[in-house]
């Protein structure tokens, strides 16, 4: 609370004539020139678009005023009075830079993208320039704003593996990703505690693998079990509708279909993809790795795998694919005569090979179909497959190790992004350890130092990994990507040398009353100096 105090009577003291919260937007724009006077957006207000896509992001700025203020805009063809104009202006000249420009007049505002992506995110900007009181009048301060993304990849994740979210909640996600000028959303849709994705061909998936009997109580390895029957899976409609969502928000879904490992509940599915005499399976009722994997020996994994891609691949147009590669213990495999004999007929030298084999065997079937592997970055070892895109989650040298390789990566290392640690010191609700101040996260560079300024060109982005082993409902989500996520969505859109926690602070107090205005839950360790 002092922090609030504090800025609030600085704010009043040092700057009354700029008005702190004139312009308060989240991540911070490259560009912005505050202007003299106001725009007064009433019901009345026309908003022009003449392109499909420019109504749809004329459509979605609506919706929003709709949700939050109770009133939408009619959506012209033409001018007229004073109006919001969205043009993008598909420049074809050059390599595009997303660049958008957001003027604000005491007569028009006027929108306009270099593509619709930018244009879409220029509405966000929009978005942040309403007041955070709900009103039918809305006054948006005269500003020009010019502005573009730094890093192309600007992700969140969500494991629905280890709790199951609806549609709805989903959708929500996807929002949230959209408000913060996001652009991928990694959906962990396969895990030892449950399969979530329909695939015509293999009904026993989600007939058997989307259910497990029991989750364990409190803590790994927990005090007890609830012994309720859990499920959830998404049918292939749900994904298109989800896909489409998300598309309508400028926002690419990349699917991960895990393997070799956390693939227990398919195992339970269908007995065979395991190493022979290794059962009985179950889909897991507690946290952890496991060593029940796919079988490398037999090529009936393969082909079920293929088969589970087709579908995948019908299902999602994202040029990526996250095939997994985490965690997978080679105990098995060391004692599966089909295992080691792939290993002698391949010439590989031991089970870290063979997974690598098999990584590769599955990223020639995906590029032979036109699409991109990514995997975390367990895939390093025994030899990374050659398009493979990198997420790198073990701290940063996976990462730093694949754009020595001319590889691409994603940087998601656990203890910046991985929003499953708690953001207090002492959290009394349940988590699964470690402590990520926001700060921390704030403080995030993607690109390390160790690289050159060639190879810091392969790192596309971060992305925030949302594991949800004790996240077992929306609200707790809610709870630890609030704020962190505005925070993140910082470090990748804003300039480096526009990020500064000073500036950044007074931001967030708008920041927080938009969570309001969208019914969201946050932490509130942040105004309770507990994260420090
Ligand atoms: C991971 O956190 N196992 C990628
Ligand atoms: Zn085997």
């Amino acid at each position: 609370m002092l922090k609030y105090f504090l800025f609030v009577t600085l704010c009043i003291a040092i700057s009354p004539a700029v008005s702190c919260q004139r312009v308060s937007i989240i991540p911070q724009p490259v560009s912005v020139q505050e202007g003299q006077g106001d725009f007064l957006i009433s019901q009345k207000t026309m908003i022009s678009a003449v392109d499909k896509e420019d109504v749809k992001t004329a459509n979605f700025f609506n919706d929003y005023l709709f949700k939050v203020y109770g009133f939408k805009l009619p959506v012209n063809k033409k001018k007229a009075g004073k109006y919001i104009e969205i043009a993008t202006r598909k420049s074809t000249a050059g390599p595009t830079t997303n660049t958008y420009t957001l003027k604000v007049t005491p007569t028009a505002i006027r929108l306009n993208g270099d593509t619709y992506d930018a244009s879409f995110f220029g509405v966000q900007s929009l978005i942040q320039l309403l007041p955070v009181q709900v009103s039918s009048s809305l006054t948006v301060p005269a500003v020009t704003i010019v502005d573009s993304p730094r890093f192309a990849y600007r992700g969140m994740h969500l494991d629905v593996g280890r709790h199951f979210f609806p549609v709805q909640f989903v959708k929500k996600y996807i929002d949230y990703i959209a408000l913060h000028k996001m652009n991928y959303f990694h959906w962990h849709l396969t895990e030892d505690q449950g399969w979530r994705i329909e695939i015509k061909k293999y009904p026993k998936l989600t007939e058997i693998g989307s259910c497990r009997n029991g989750t364990i109580i409190g803590h790994n390895p927990g005090t007890g079990n609830d012994s309720i029957r859990y499920c959830g899976f998404y049918t292939q409609e749900e994904i298109k509708d989800v896909v489409s969502y998300a598309t309508d928000r400028h926002i690419t879904v990349i699917p991960e279909i895990e393997m070799p490992g956390h693939a227990e509940a398919a195992l339970t599915s269908y007995p065979f993809l395991g190493c022979p005499g290794t059962g009985p399976y179950q889909v897991q009722q507690r946290w952890g790795v496991f060593k029940n994997v796919f079988c490398a020996g037999k090529d009936s994994t393969f082909q079920f795998i293929q088969d589970v891609l087709d579908e995948v691949l019908t299902l999602f147009p994202s040029r990526y694919i996250h095939i997994g590669g985490d965690e997978c213990p080679k105990t098995n495999w060391k004692s599966c005569p089909l295992c080691q004999a792939r290993i002698k007929e391949q010439g590989l030298k031991d089970e870290h090979e063979l997974q690598s084999y098999f990584i590769q065997r599955i990223e020639k079937y995906l590029n032979s179909k036109g699409r991109q592997i990514i995997g975390w970055d367990e895939i390093l070892e025994g030899g990374l497959a050659p398009n493979a895109t990198v997420m790198s989650w073990r701290g940063e040298e996976g990462g730093i190790a694949a754009a020595k390789q001319n590889h691409k990566v994603i940087m998601t290392p656990g203890s910046y992004v991985y929003f499953d640690h708690s953001q207090v010191q002492k959290d009394d609700s349940l988590h699964i350890g470690g402590y990520l101040p926001l700060e921390k996260v704030y403080s995030y560079e993607p690109v390390p130092k160790e690289l050159n300024e060639e190879q810091g060109k392969y790192i596309l982005g971060a992305q925030a990994n949302v594991w949800t082993e004790y996240m077992a409902y929306p609200s707790k989500i809610e709870y630890m990507i609030f704020p962190r996520m505005s925070a993140l969505s910082e470090v990748l859109w804003s300039p480096k040398q526009a990020r500064n926690w000073s500036n950044f602070e007074p931001r967030l107090q708008n920041q927080f009353k938009r969570y309001d205005l969208w019914k969201a839950n946050y932490s509130k360790a942040f105004f309770q100096g507990k994260s420090q």
